[in-house]
């Protein structure tokens, strides 16, 4: 019947914690096809109905406007973005489920409709929106609604991902992530953030490894993810031009000129020295967002 396939994202960029995100070209693809009756999840593992994202998000889109699903064989496809590691593979199914939803109720919705939907649904748009949309986004989420404002990124850019083995928590991650910050602290990212979508938008890439400097969430989840230091350290000494922990981790990632071609065999060599069986996969911004195929 139809095809979706919805881009990885990496949120928060260091300092933008629940408000910067960027799709990057790694992909999740479900299928969606007609059959008699009921609803079949299929390639999903052990994940039982009512816990499946997809369908659960499909779902809540369809209860909400008063609609039903029947006759739905729902298969995930291909699943290359590895979940629980800060790469929004629940967005990606999230985004979907609202699609195929769309799709069932002929369109009815505007892109801004599944955003804001997916947005309630996850509980911060960092993800959300550069899944939807394509391209390094900043969100803010207000009573209910999700502006959200492109940056580009310069085209030489390339995104290296070190993944991890073990998993993190978002849940457990937020809650490492302090109430309340002193005014020095608040400043310092503000700063931050400001001139990290002020360098992406010029091409200043010199400011970036300042710019991706966090005080917010990265110090106090950096005890969950081993050897951090050292990764950082070793990229930065591959040439990466800044280091950051993607969404709540246990992604990490280097920002890389597209010329560096040492860095991803230089670094795969140093992460097998390490516990965690790191793989290392370099990516671009993906600028399309979730699509039908
Ligand atoms: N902004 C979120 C967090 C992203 O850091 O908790 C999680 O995917």
């Amino acid at each position: 019947m139809f095809k979706i396939k919805v881009p990885a994202t990496t949120a928060n960029m260091g300092p933008g914690y629940d408000v910067l995100g960027m799709a990057l070209t790694l992909y999740n693809e479900f299928e969606v096809e007609k059959i008699n009756e009921g609803i079949e999840t299929v390639g999903f593992g052990q994940i039982p109905l009512q816990e499946n994202l997809v369908y659960t998000s499909m779902k809540k889109t369809l209860d909400f406007y008063g609609k039903k699903a029947d006759g739905l064989k729902i298969t995930a496809k291909k699943i290359d973005i590895p979940m629980s590691r800060g790469l929004g593979s629940s967005a990606t199914c999230i985004v979907a489920g609202i699609m195929i939803a769309n799709k069932l109720m002929n369109d009815m919705l505007r892109e801004d409709d599944i955003i804001r939907i997916g947005t309630e649904m996850e509980g911060h748009p960092d993800n959300i929106v550069p899944a939807a949309t394509g391209g390094m986004s900043v969100s803010i989420y207000e009573e209910d609604k999700v502006i959200h404002s492109k940056v580009n990124v310069p085209k030489n850019l390339r995104f290296a991902v070190m993944i991890p083995d073990f998993t993190v928590s978002t849940n457990e991650a937020r809650k490492v992530v302090p109430e309340k910050y002193s005014k020095k602290d608040c400043i310092f990212n503000i700063s931050r953030v400001a001139m990290l979508v002020s360098s992406m938008n010029s091409g200043e890439i010199e400011h970036l490894r300042m710019a991706t400097e966090d005080r917010i969430h990265q110090p106090f989840r950096a005890n969950l993810i081993p050897n951090i230091d050292d990764i950082f350290k070793a990229s930065q000494d591959l040439g990466s031009k800044a280091e950051f922990i993607s969404g709540s981790g246990s992604t990490l990632m280097a920002i890389i000129d597209e010329k560096n071609a040492d860095f991803e065999p230089k670094m795969k060599k140093f992460l097998e020295t390490l516990e965690g069986n790191w793989k290392i996969k370099v990516l671009a911004v993906d600028m399309e967002g979730a699509m039908f195929f």
